[in-house]
């Protein structure tokens, strides 16, 4: 049973926030730590549905899993070449798009090991054929669903390199094609078509697995191990970007965020905010850093008169899970804000473009869909408030939740119990903030 929400319009948000740990990271260290012969502690692993999706499949694969009170996890692996056959075969990724796109870049380079990979009803509804197609030219068999989804099978097989050009700038396919790489005989590259987000780059460099990074191609070769020990997880830029959102929009707000992961290739969504007129300070990172540790730092934020803006085709990748909340902000925000280039909204954990269209709609703002993107107008007058469906969607059911602070008459969130696939402690957050 889903359970709604009421939000009413709220005074300032005011103090000091420390966001959850980071969803893409924690996911990452799990599956690298499980890939590790040498126990691996992961400080700071995120406490979610999503996560924990990832440690029940690494326990299905035969790692070992132990959490601490103090949130770290220390993961027991089994190395690159030796995982475990899964109880029955059948690995439930649960609602996560990025478990189900990231493991079978390991599976895949296991010979003569099949698995079934299936989710929730939304994860039915996601595409792996974006996957399946380079790991089967790698020389993996995959069977999906209709072709493209939900429950698939891999069959693992003694993997070849590849020369492969992402046919979208996802970070998911990258990872995937990138870890199957580790496995492959020879080298494989990866062409992307814009920067995404480099997690897997940076626990790849921590771990000594050699690759090359030039002109938008990431080269890898063939390892027997990997050697990693421990992993610190920052805070998640797009758990924050809730809060920021709504300090940005709830008059008179000021929030000083700290602990937060402040790598380039995650922080577009401050950059755009910055621009359309929020006061945001911080040592964001710069971009073109090779790291193999991820920046962890602060930003004070401020509400400040929000003027409309365009953003650019490179910065949607780089803020894919905060676009919804430029639509939010463009709506209190005076002239038009455009977004293109984001089709791949579509394929998130619901249809982005129409949710937070249909969404914003109900709740009166003047926005229109686009095949890929929207734009809304704005006078830089506060949104009306009514009701707003989550679809089941996490990231909906926090923007709505953000929208009936700043509304004129309050949001009711219809499901927003799922804002526990990511966030558990939003609303517990977020009322710390509003004292
Ligand atoms: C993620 C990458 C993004 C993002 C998702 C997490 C990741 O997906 O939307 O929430 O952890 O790699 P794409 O890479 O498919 O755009």
């Amino acid at each position: 049973m889903s359970r709604d929400a009421r939000f009413e319009p709220s005074g300032p948000l005011q103090g000091s926030y420390t966001p959850p740990a980071d969803k893409s990271i924690s996911h990452r260290a799990a599956v690298f730590g499980a890939m590790s012969e040498e126990p691996v502690q992961v400080r700071n692993y995120l406490a979610s549905a999503d996560t924990g999706s990832t440690l029940g499949a690494l326990q299905s694969l035969g790692a070992g899993v132990d959490q601490a009170d103090d949130g770290s996890v220390l993961i027991r692996g089994v190395g690159l070449h030796a995982p475990l056959e899964a109880t029955g075969g059948l690995l439930d990724v649960g609602n996560s798009g990025t478990l189900m796109r990231l493991l079978p870049g390991w599976l895949a380079g296991q010979p003569g090991r099949v698995w079934t990979l299936d989710g929730d009803e939304s994860i039915r509804r996601r595409p792996v054929d974006r996957v399946a197609e380079p790991l089967a030219a790698m020389g993996a068999g995959v069977e999906a669903r209709e072709g493209r989804f939900a429950p698939f099978t891999v069959r693992g097989a003694a993997l070849q390199g590849i020369d492969y050009r992402l046919p979208v700038a996802s970070a998911q396919i990258k990872s995937c094609v990138l870890m199957a790489g580790m496995l492959a005989a020879g080298s494989t590259s990866v062409r992307e078509p814009a920067p995404s987000r480099d997690h897997t780059e940076r626990i790849m460099r921590k771990a000594r697995v050699p690759f090359e990074r030039a002109n938008g191609t990431i080269t890898v070769s063939q390892v027997d191990e990997i050697e990693l020990d421990e992993i610190v997880v920052p805070g998640d830029p797009s758990s924050a970007a809730f809060i920021v959102a709504a300090a940005t929009i709830v008059p008179g707000s000021r929030v000083v965020v700290s602990g937060m992961g402040l790598n380039w290739t995650r922080t577009a969504f401050f950059r755009i905010a910055e621009r359309m007129g929020a006061v945001i300070v911080g040592d964001l990172e710069e971009p073109g850093a090779e790291a193999d540790t991820e920046p962890i730092g602060e930003l004070d934020v401020a509400s400040g008169p929000l003027e409309g803006t365009e953003v650019g085709l490179d910065e949607v990748p780089l803020a894919i899970d905060e676009l919804t909340l430029v639509a939010l902000m463009g709506a209190f925000a005076d002239g038009e804000t455009v977004v293109g280039g984001a089709a791949e909204l579509r394929l998130k954990e619901s249809d982005r473009i129409k949710g937070v269209v249909d969404g914003l709609r109900g709740l009166g703002a003047d926005i229109e869909e686009t095949a890929d993107g929207f734009v809304v107008r704005g006078d830089g007058s506060p949104l009306r408030g009514g009701t707003i469906d989550s679809l089941g969607d996490h990231r909906l059911a926090m923007l709505g939740a953000v929208a009936g602070l700043a509304s004129e008459e309050g949001v009711e969130v219809l499901g927003m119990d799922c804002a526990a696939i990511s966030y558990p402690g939003f609303e517990a957050d977020l009322g710390a903030l509003l004292g």
